[in-house]
């Protein structure tokens, strides 16, 4: 049998493609089940994606206890890392001992591009001029005119154009010309994509030349949110560690991330474990987001952590401020399901409150990892999980889980021998009953 898929497998139905794929790799029922449980939703697959054939269902799971601006929300989250939503919902307890967390969020601006080449050189050279802005206010009398013609609705409900600049990019030779708009509750992708292909005509009539490319800038480096915890040291307890220690020591693991950017690529990876696992619950656009604040971490030429944290007379403050180019409305938001239920257990009204939920979990995910490696370290709590997983691959199914993986941790030995004889033992004892 070939191991290739046909030339047309796009154009089946997505049940063949799921046929082809079981003969073509042999695929086992776990396998198919898997990707594909629930034969309504498949048809969802097939008109969010070309060549659909399944499902990837990871666990979504809800961090609870998120006390942010004075109001207690449960975060749901997508992942696939065992220890990344007890984790959340355990830095969130000992966060809300002080009051939970404060935010602030910009306006949700977000950028497109135009970029130009064979500009006539004196007209870019007038819209680059720094010493006189006259001819690129001009360029932006239309630039505003055209884009509110272009998304009516979007300036209507108080969004829309903010503004434009223009540059020089000396390598290329290119004109770059970028138009600053206010999308409101969408992540922007599609408003921004318009706006920048229907002005591309606006533009090269004023500065002749023709458009390379139209397209958004991820980098939403306007579009960011902050948050803030302060938690008195008497509310930071911790087993085995004196809490000026623990904070001094959090503390300093701040100001590590700040200077080595190996450390820093972690530390944020942390802090990603959590807002790409909400991001994607809600649908949104989890490469984009991630893009921008790798970008945001190295804006001024060095990859650095996100967070940092002081004391401040007796409480350790927290804080954090990253982009949040995220959705409320638009894309898979409201069409998938996961997503509207996911925006529903949120209790959210617009994209800045989410905004600052992202910001308000990144920073509770980041204290909660690195008061764990700073005390105790983490390995520990992860062989927890990871006792759960063996005893799955092992077999056992159901109460006998929890059962197997509380014996495999007692006994100390990790691996699949071990758990494949604990979970062997309680399945013939539930046998006997
Ligand atoms: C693991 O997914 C995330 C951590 O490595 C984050 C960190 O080191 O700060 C624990």
């Amino acid at each position: 049998m070939s191991d290739r898929l046909p030339k047309d497998f796009r154009k089946l139905s997505i049940q063949e493609r799921r046929h082809v794929l079981a003969d073509t790799y042999q695929l086992d029922n776990e396998q198919l089940l898997g990707s594909g449980h629930a034969d309504e939703l498949l048809d969802l697959a097939d008109v969010m994606v070309e060549s659909a054939a399944g499902f990837l269902p990871l666990p979504l799971g809800i961090a609870t206890g998120f006390i942010v601006d004075g109001v207690e929300h449960s975060i749901p989250m997508a992942t696939e890392e065992p220890s990344v939503i007890a984790a959340a919902t355990y830095g969130a307890k000992i966060v809300a001992r002080g009051g939970g967390i404060a935010t602030t969020i910009d306006d949700p601006v977000m950028t497109a591009q135009v970029f130009i080449e064979q500009a006539n050189t004196r007209v870019a050279a007038a819209l680059c001029s720094t010493s006189d802005p006259s001819a690129l206010n001009e360029l932006a009398e239309r630039l505003k005119q055209s884009t509110d013609a272009v998304i009516p609705a979007m300036t209507e409900r108080g969004g829309g154009y903010r503004g434009c600049d223009a540059a020089w990019l000396t390598e290329t030779q290119l004109l770059r010309i970028q138009i600053h708009i206010d999308v409101r509750d969408a992540m922007g992708a599609n408003v921004l994509n318009t706006v920048a292909e229907q002005l591309k005509p606006v533009i090269t009539d004023y500065c002749g030349g023709r458009s390379l490319m139209a397209i958004l800038t991820n980098d939403a480096l306007q579009r960011r949110a902050q948050a803030e915890f302060r938690l008195p040291l008497h509310a930071l307890r911790r087993k085995g560690i004196d809490s000026r220690v623990l904070a001094e020591r959090i503390i300093l693991a701040g100001k590590l991330a700040h200077e080595d950017p190996s450390r820093a690529v972690t530390h944020n990876k942390g802090i990603m474990n959590g807002v790409t696992a909400m991001a994607l619950a809600t649908g949104n656009d989890t490469r984009g987001l991630e893009a921008a604040v790798h970008r945001f971490a190295c804006r001024d030429g060095q990859y650095r952590g996100l967070t940092s944290y002081r004391l401040d007379n007796d409480e350790l403050v927290g804080s954090i401020e990253l982009p949040v180019p995220l959705g409320s409305v638009g894309g898979a938001i409201g069409f998938h399901p996961v997503a509207r239920m996911a925006l529903n257990v949120l209790q959210i009204g617009s994209a800045g409150e989410l905004g600052r939920i992202a910001a308000a979990l990144g920073l509770v995910q980041n204290f909660a990892a690195v008061s764990a490696l700073v005390a105790e370290g983490i390995q520990h709590g992860h062989m927890r999980f990871h006792a759960h997983r063996l005893a799955y691959q092992a077999g056992a199914r159901g109460s006998i889980i929890a059962i197997a993986a509380e014996q495999i941790t007692a006994g100390g030995v990790f691996n699949s021998q071990a758990a494949k004889s604990i979970v062997h033992q309680l399945i013939t004892r539930n046998e006997q009953r």
